[in-house]
């Protein structure tokens, strides 16, 4: 049975009951608009504990001034029943003023440097920041003993990872494969602002990262003109690429030629949909 509850007084109660009791709590974050992909970070949360707690915020520190916060889907009752079929027990849904009653212009922010400000981080400054706060303060009121993220935000995860390392928190941060669509689109709540067309169209970024890794296992280009070709692929199908970058998995910083460990992180816009992706390459 899913408890549902608003305010840190009712989450911190419901959490002390279920650690009372000897559970091992893991943390699974959203924005909501609830989907398959979401559904998998659930599933791998219940191998890692037995009192799963959700969150349902969006979050408006980690929007820009022109982005979709306002537009961004809110679907509470339909998120509130697929928590409940896959077995999440406490859902935390809070309002904006209950994360930041002061607003989040005052907010005392968590800046992962370096990480933060690549790749995604230079398109959207101060994303980061934003999602490193909130999970901050989200870590802080539900006090998990492990938390669960998507592959698909490849760099959000390191980011957190860092947060978590830097500042000593006791918590397993677990990373979950990307859940994708039969025609390989990696499922996102923004895949929602596309039409028919545009769907099957965003198909071509897992393609082109497909290519991309074979390409590079293959050896058949350098670097420097794969990230052309793959660029020129994309924008022939009518994207706009924001970037395709081959980076450390770890550190995300830039590749040079002849490294072995790769991952192709890519930020595209199909219409005015902005969409990201990435895979990790060994070779
Ligand atoms: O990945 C998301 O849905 C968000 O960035 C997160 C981690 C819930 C923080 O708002």
């Amino acid at each position: 049975m899913l408890q549902t509850v608003h305010t840190i007084e009712a989450l911190r109660n419901a959490v002390s009951l279920a650690k009372t009791s000897g559970k091992r709590i893991v943390f699974v974050p959203t924005m909501g608009n609830l989907h398959e992909g979401h559904f998998s970070l659930i599933q791998e949360a219940k191998a890692h504990g037995d009192f799963i707690v959700a969150s349902i915020f969006v979050n408006p520190m980690q929007f820009g001034e022109n982005e979709d916060l306002d537009a961004y889907p809110r679907t509470l009752d339909a998120d509130s029943q697929g928590l409940e079929k896959f077995g999440c027990q406490l859902l935390f849904a809070p309002a904006a003023n209950e994360i930041y009653p002061n607003g989040t212009q005052s907010e005392t922010c968590v800046n992962v440097p370096g990480l933060s400000e690549l790749h995604c981080g230079s398109s959207r400054p101060g994303h980061f920041t934003g999602v490193a706060t909130v999970v901050c303060k989200l870590f802080n009121m539900v006090q998990p003993d492990c938390a669960i993220f998507g592959q698909k935000d490849f760099q959000q995860l390191a980011v957190i990872r860092k947060m978590v390392s830097d500042l000593c928190m006791p918590i397993d941060v677990i990373g979950v494969p990307t859940s994708r669509e039969a025609n390989g689109l990696a499922r996102s709540s923004r895949n929602g602002y596309l039409n028919a067309d545009q769907k099957a169209l965003a198909a071509q970024i897992y393609a082109t990262l497909t290519f991309c890794k074979n390409s590079l296992v293959d050896d058949v280009h350098s670097l420097a003109e794969l990230k052309i070709e793959a660029q020129q692929q994309l924008e022939s199908q009518g994207f706009k690429v924001d970037y395709l970058n081959f980076a450390c998995p770890t550190t995300l910083a830039i590749s040079q030629e002849g490294d072995r460990n790769i991952v192709i992180l890519l930020a595209a816009w199909m219409g005015t949909t902005r969409l990201i992706d990435n895979i990790v390459v060994t070779r």
